[in-house]
Formats: C-alpha cells, structure tokens, sequence
C-alpha cells in the first residue's frame, strides 16, 4: 500500500456525542494522514471571537449549547473542502450533525465527483463513550488558546498546572463546557445527531468503535479502519493510489 502522505483517503467523518473524543482523534488523524481537520465548533468559535457577521448570529445559540442552523453551516463548510490542502482528505469534526446536513455533504461530494471524475465515499466512524465518562472528559476539559492542544485535567493534564507543554499559553476552558450547558448539548446530539448515525447506518456506512479506551487504542483502532476503507476504494477504482 502507498504511504500515508501519497495515497487518497477520502473524507473522515467523526461522529459522537459532546466530550466522545472527536477534536482528540481529528488530530491525531489529520497529523497520521497529512490531511486537515476540519471541526466546525472551531470555525464558528473563530467566528465568535472575531465578531463577523456570522459569529454574531450564531454566539448566542452556541452559548446555549443548541445547535446552529444547518443553512448558517453550508458557506464555511463548503468554503474550506474546496481548499487545495484537502485535495486527498480531510477529517471532519462536528459535521455533519443533522440528517440535513448528512444529505448536504452527500450531494456536495456527488458534485465534486462530476468535477473531478473521482468518488468519494466517507468513511463513517462513531465513537461511543458511557454517559459518566462523558461529563468527566467535557467538564475536565481544557485547551491551549494558541496551538489548540487538548488537556484533561483529570486524565490527560500538563505537565504544569494550567500551561500548555507546548507553548506555555495559560489553558482555557471553553464557555459552553459549563455544567448547565453540557445537558442542552447532549440534548441536541440526542435528538438530532443521533439520526446522522442512523442516516449512515441505513446505507450500510457506519463504524462504531468503543471510545471508552485509552487515546492510543482509540487512535489504532481509527487508522485500521482508514486503511481499510482506503484500499477498498482504490481497488474499486474510486480513488488514486499514488
Ligand atoms: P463542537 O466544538 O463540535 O463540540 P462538541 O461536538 O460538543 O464536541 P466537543 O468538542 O465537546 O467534544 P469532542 O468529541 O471533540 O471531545 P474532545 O476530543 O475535545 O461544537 C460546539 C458547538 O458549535 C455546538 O454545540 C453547536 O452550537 C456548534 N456547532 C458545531 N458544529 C455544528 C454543526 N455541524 N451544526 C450545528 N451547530 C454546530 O475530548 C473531550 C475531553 O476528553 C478532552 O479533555 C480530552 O483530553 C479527553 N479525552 C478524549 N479522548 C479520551 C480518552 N480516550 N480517554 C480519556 N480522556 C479522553
């Protein structure tokens, strides 16, 4: 098999619940892969803290924990797959999160298939984290304002209390990881996720993976399913092994 920095891999979608691990693994993908993550908390939160026009209509929503309108998603998601650096892939992370959203991105990529003779099949991966285990990893959370680095301060803390091993930034906590707005979140993964999983799990897409393990499990189990899925399409002739 080509190498991991030639070969096509195609889109990534990582689904779960708030807290799964999703930015956690994105990363390690994105950095394994050579590919870009693509979280759509992080382009809207960039969005809030520049106050454009687009993060002041949507900081209040997010602020709630709901989520945002799916025709407020379409432009910056849209925007950033046509960029050159995802020509072999991309992970996204966060999206889609609504079946509407689901069958947006489906007939993108069946667009981007007539334009570039090359289809593209995602693979489909959600992680599945036990409820009390969730609330500890979004609670404990905390991330580096400068280089975007995950901590835990119950099971992935820095090495010195609050700063990032990296840069030394002061680590934050995000503002919609407060108690009362991790239900309304889990709320919403509930009630409108939840029919992401089963849109993808009816066209036979889907990939559960237990993400009640350690990072490094999780990861390994993630890049056996890549690879899979990768050589599938080369030897189906829907993407190029260079
Ligand atoms: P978003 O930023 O996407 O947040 P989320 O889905 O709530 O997910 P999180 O970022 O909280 O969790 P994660 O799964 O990435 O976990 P992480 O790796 O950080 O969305 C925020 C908001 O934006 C939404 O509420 C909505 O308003 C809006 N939005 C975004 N996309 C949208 C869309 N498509 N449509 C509409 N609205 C949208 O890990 C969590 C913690 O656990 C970390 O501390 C980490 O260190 C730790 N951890 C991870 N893995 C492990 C492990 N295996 N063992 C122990 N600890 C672990």
């Amino acid at each position: 098999m080509a190498n991991a920095t030639a070969r096509t891999i195609g889109p990534v979608i990582l689904l779960g619940p708030p807290g799964a691990g999703k930015g956690t693994q994105s990363k390690r993908i994105a950095e394994h892969y050579h590919i870009p993550q693509i979280s759509t908390g992080d382009l809207l939160r960039e969005h809030v803290s520049r106050g454009t026009d687009l993060g002041c209509l949507v900081k209040a929503t997010m602020a709630r924990g709901e989520l945002v309108p799916d025709d407020l998603l379409y432009g910056i998601v849209a925007g950033r797959l046509k960029q050159p650096d995802c020509a072999r892939g991309y992970v996204l992370d966060g999206f889609p999160r609504t079946a509407g959203q689901a069958g947006w991105l489906d007939a993108f990529l069946e667009k981007q298939f007539f334009d570039k003779s090359e289809k593209w099949t995602p693979v489909v991966i959600r992680l599945d984290v036990d409820y009390t285990q969730l609330l500890l990893r979004v609670t404990g959370r905390r991330s580096c304002p400068t280089c975007g680095r995950i901590y835990n301060v119950h099971f992935h803390p820095p090495r010195v209390n609050e700063s990032c091993d990296v840069d030394s930034s002061r680590l934050i906590q995000r503002e919609d990881d407060r108690e009362e707005v991790i239900r309304p979140r889990l709320y919403a993964y509930e009630a409108q996720t939840r029919p992401v999983a089963e849109y993808y799990a009816a066209r036979g897409r889907l990939v559960p993976v237990n993400a009640d393990r350690s990072m490094d499990e999780v990861s390994a189990q993630i890049f056996g399913i890549i690879d899979g899925h990768a050589a599938v399409q080369v030897e189906s002739g829907t993407a190029k092994s260079e």
